[in-house]
């Protein structure tokens, strides 16, 4: 039986849980229950980082000993996972006894490699980001990357030698398998470790809420180093024979995209110091903004992640996170779009569809499920390919970290569903007479249900579950995926309709203000504006605007068309599984070459139009300058190909 062992950051517990600490705990609990239901056996982690100078500071501020401020914020951290209803095997916390076992263990192996001498540290220091920063990280007193306020450090200090691991680092992120995700990450961080690496500053003395130093009372150890260790405590340790317990190493480190070089560099170099096998893959996903802005207090727009799950039902607000963005880019959290989604995917898409089909099984075949005949009609055949493809797609997609195209996938399975019933028509063969073709064409419906069921479980585990049950199986063994057979729902059982899945919602935005009544005459130059004349001014909603997909894309390649003198046939990657191809018209002001590695603006949910012969999948955004030429909207190798505009 294959494992899967999966991480997330632990979490610093100088403030409350908020969006982003749920983001990534849940995108992880996706992937746990996923590989479960593949038969793996699973350990997914999660927990708190409870030592360190900003957790000292935030209990003296608070006038309380740091013990008690850990206590009374990891235990919101743990109160919030299980409002969640997420399911680590286990919840770690870095002040517990075995998890100093473990930080001692590795220090004492890399002390042992000879990679710890004491020398006296000078520098930057930012409490916030419990990061080292060199002088060219630095502008007006913050770090660059982060914003965040630095201090000046001078003080005696054990040393790493980081800079020894330079060479097979670099090694290990051109391996193969890529083990730092997306590539983007990747050659960021490898840039950054072809750049040099100074070694690093691992203790300090001027305050001691921490991990003491092994063999030196005087210094605390640095948090990370403290902190990174979780990693192997959570699965138990190192065993008797100085090996990290069962599970090791790592399938995936999920982390945010701010603490890359914690994970993808310091990590790393710790391991081969220690002389334990490196994780298979690190992680980075993006950024929630918030109404299009970076979340803060002083903004207004923070989102306490208690009031998250007040607000929405859990199933929609993971259905919302993994739908809404590919896994690494940023997203923006906006109330109305994850209304929309609700509505029109949920509500419409899967929820309308249970209750239709389970009701026609009730009035047309008493509830009772008929045996399963594989017929050769056209559209039975058709859907049972797209069934088993999507299948396929799904184990693809969370094996390539793509939960978004899973999701993509089985919710066109529901689309394919729903067409199926519109087009076999069970109601006119019940009014002929046809019990046989009835009996077939529910018997596919529910079986396409079910399937549904089983795939989505990992994400909407809630209403996944209830199909299950209204199925008459059992949610758990009947959600295997390695058990997912065409007829394997039994003949007999009795189908009911389940509580409503998806409420609609109503946008609870304020309403539009009322419309005046249209008096007779309306005076020349009055300019309020009702209903009408906004149209008349060509002004749209905003739900209209969130139906246009705007996305970065990257182009990899272009090329003239031939007989097109105004036209260039690209090629680019919109963060899917394969490249789109696009004619554009662009020959006349940009030479391929140029293109080439170039992110620009795409609509990417435009009906593909063929030009030329070819089909063209999106359309890059231009601007025309006053002499004719044409202007494109560039982005930065920052930005993740697929990250949405909006
Ligand atoms: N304690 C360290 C991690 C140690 S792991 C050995 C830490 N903690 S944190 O609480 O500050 O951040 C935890 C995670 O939350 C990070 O992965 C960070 O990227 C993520 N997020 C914080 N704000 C976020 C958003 N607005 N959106 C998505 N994730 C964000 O760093």
């Amino acid at each position: 039986m294959a494992d899967f062992y999966v991480t997330t950051p632990i979490y610093y517990v100088n403030g409350a849980p908020h969006i982003g600490h749920a983001y990534t705990t849940i995108v992880a609990d996706v992937f746990a229950r996923h590989y479960r239901q593949r038969g793996d056996e699973v350990f997914f982690l999660t927990g708190t980082d409870e030592h360190g100078l900003k957790v000292q500071r935030a209990a003296e501020e608070q006038g309380i000993s740091p013990q008690e401020l850990v206590d009374t914020n990891s235990a919101k951290f743990r109160d919030l996972f299980a409002k969640l209803e997420l399911t680590h095997d286990r919840f770690v916390r870095t002040t517990e006894a075995d998890h100093k076992d473990a930080v001692v263990e590795m220090v004492r192996r890399m002390k042992a490699a000879g990679d710890i001498y004491l020398d006296t540290y000078a520098g930057w220091y930012s409490a916030s980001d419990e990061a080292y920063y060199s002088e060219d990280e630095i502008e007006d007193g913050k770090a660059i990357e982060s914003g965040s306020a630095v201090e000046w450090v001078e003080e005696k200090s054990y040393f790493f030698r980081l800079s020894k691991y330079e060479q097979p680092l670099i090694e290990w992120y051109n391996s193969q398998d890529i083990p730092v995700r997306p590539k983007a990450r990747r050659n960021e961080i490898a840039a950054f470790v072809e750049g040099g690496l100074n070694d690093l500053s691992i203790s300090r003395t001027t305050f001691n809420w921490g991990i003491e130093f092994p063999e030196d009372p005087e210094h605390v150890l640095y948090v990370w180093v403290d902190a990174l260790t979780n990693y192997i405590t959570g699965i138990g340790g190192f065993d008797e024979k100085g090996e990290p317990a069962k599970f090791w190493p790592a399938d995936l480190h999920l982390i945010g995209k701010d603490i890359l070089r914690f994970h993808a560099v310091y990590w790393p170099a710790f391991l081969m110091s220690a002389g334990v096998e490196l994780p298979k893959q690190v992680f980075a996903h993006g950024w929630w903004t918030v109404d299009g802005q970076k979340m803060s207090k002083s903004r207004g727009n923070w989102v306490d992640a208690f009031e998250l799950v007040e607000q929405y039902p859990l199933d929609l607000l993971r259905y919302f996170m993994i739908r809404e963005i590919p896994l690494g880019s940023d997203g923006n959290f906006v109330q109305e779009r994850i209304v929309e989604r609700n509505n029109s995917e949920l509500a419409d898409n899967l929820g309308n569809l249970v209750n239709r089909t389970t009701k026609m099984m009730q009035g047309f075949l008493g509830g009772t499920v008929p045996k399963s005949v594989e017929t050769d009609v056209e559209a039975d055949v058709s859907l049972r390919e797209c069934a088993a493809k999507t299948l396929t797609e799904v184990r693809d997609s969370m094996d390539k970290r793509e939960p978004h195209h899973a999701l993509e996938s089985i919710m066109h399975l529901g689309n394919e569903l729903n067409q199926y019933i519109q087009s076999t028509q069970p109601w006119k063969a019940k009014k002929e007479g046809d019990s046989e073709r009835v009996e077939q064409i529910l018997y596919h419906a529910l079986e396409g249900i079910r399937w549904m069921a089983v795939l989505v479980q990992a994400f909407v585990p809630d209403a996944a579950a209830k199909i299950l049950v209204a199925f008459g199986l059992d949610p758990v063994e009947g959600a295997r995926l390695d058990a997912l057979q065409w007829g394997g729902l039994p003949a007999g059982n009795t189908i009911t309709t389940p509580d409503v899945l998806f409420e609609k919602i109503e946008l609870d935005v304020p309403k539009p203000v009322e419309k005046e009544p249209k008096k007779k005459s309306k005076k020349k130059g009055d300019k309020k504006m009702n209903k009408d004349d906004a149209e008349g001014s060509g002004l749209i909603e905003f739900g209209d605007f969130l139906k246009v997909k705007m996305a970065v894309g990257r182009i990899l390649s272009a090329e003239r068309v031939d007989g097109a003198d105004k036209l260039l046939k690209l090629s680019a990657d919109v963060g899917e599984d394969a490249p789109r191809t696009i004619v554009a018209g662009l020959a006349l002001a940009f030479e391929p070459e140029d293109l080439v590695n170039k992110q620009v603006a795409m609509v990417v949910n435009l009906k593909p139009a063929k030009l030329f012969g070819i089909k063209s999948e999106a359309m890059v955004l231009a601007v025309k300058d006053a002499d004719g030429g044409l202007e494109l909207a560039f982005f930065s190798d920052n930005i993740v190909p697929g990250t949405q505009i909006s």
